[in-house]
């Protein structure tokens, strides 16, 4: 869906939120971090103030940076707490983010795994992308098959996303991961993506070849995947779908 601007995408995001929360109040919800999703949970904050409850609610996030704790500000802890988690009723032990502080990766990210699997799964996963057309944080050459796991980060995400950052050398070079596979399970997944600077990978993902050097391809396997693009992040696909 190509949508006018920013606030579009986000609200039409919301509304698919509101639309699963309606039909199933203990939905399973997959979250994501970056510029991209803050308008949806500002959006989901206002709906919660008018009536929307997530009490039953559990959540899982995406990936986190490996090597900063909880509490560290760039940490996507850190993010879910001040975007959205500190405003809403879900309650704490509903919320499960990797815990990119910890000393034994492969294990926490099996027990991950195991917690998606033990609530029957993702309804609805929200993504972004890089700019590299990576998802999670899976990059170009991530093997469709992975699960959670422990992986590199690009130069090309530590560049983008070194402006959180003091210093580009303070970027965690590696975090922890949905897989692909992790988020081809899910039921259903939307991602959005706004701005000139996402339209080449938008394109690729949306009518290249499938192929893992452009992960986001692989979500033209999904039976029940919505790119949710503004104007911007639409301009290089050839058949754009209103
Ligand atoms: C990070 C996250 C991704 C996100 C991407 C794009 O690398 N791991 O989940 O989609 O950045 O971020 P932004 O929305 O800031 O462009």
């Amino acid at each position: 869906m190509i949508v006018k601007d920013y606030t579009e995408m986000s609200k039409l995001a919301a509304d698919a939120v509101v639309g699963l929360l309606e039909s199933k109040p203990a939905a399973v919800l997959g979250l994501a971090t970056g510029s991209t999703p803050i308008g949806l949970y500002e959006e989901l904050v206002q709906r919660y103030h008018h009536g929307l409850d997530f009490s039953q609610v559990t959540t899982f996030n995406l990936d986190e940076y490996y090597g900063l704790a909880s509490d560290h500000p760039t940490s996507y802890h850190y993010y879910m707490q001040q975007h959205l988690f500190q405003y809403l009723n879900i309650p704490a032990t509903s919320i499960n983010i990797p815990n990119g502080a910890t000393p034994e990766p492969a294990g926490e990210c099996r027990s991950y795994e195991a917690k998606i699997a033990k609530v029957g799964g993702i309804d609805l996963q929200v993504l972004g992308i890089g700019t590299n057309g990576h998802i999670g944080f899976n990059e170009p050459g991530t093997p469709f098959g992975n699960t959670t796991s422990l992986v590199n980060l690009a130069p090309a995400t530590i560049e983008a996303n070194s402006r959180f950052f003091e210093r580009r050398e303070d970027v965690p070079r590696q975090a922890l991961s949905m897989g692909i596979r992790s988020i081809m399970n899910c039921r259903r997944i939307v991602l959005l993506a706004n701005g000139e600077n996402k339209a080449n990978a938008i394109a690729a993902a949306v009518e290249g070849p499938i192929s893992e050097t452009l992960p986001a391809s692989v979500l033209q396997l999904h039976p029940d995947c919505t790119f949710i693009l503004d104007q911007a992040a639409a301009k290089n696909l050839t058949h754009s779908r209103g």
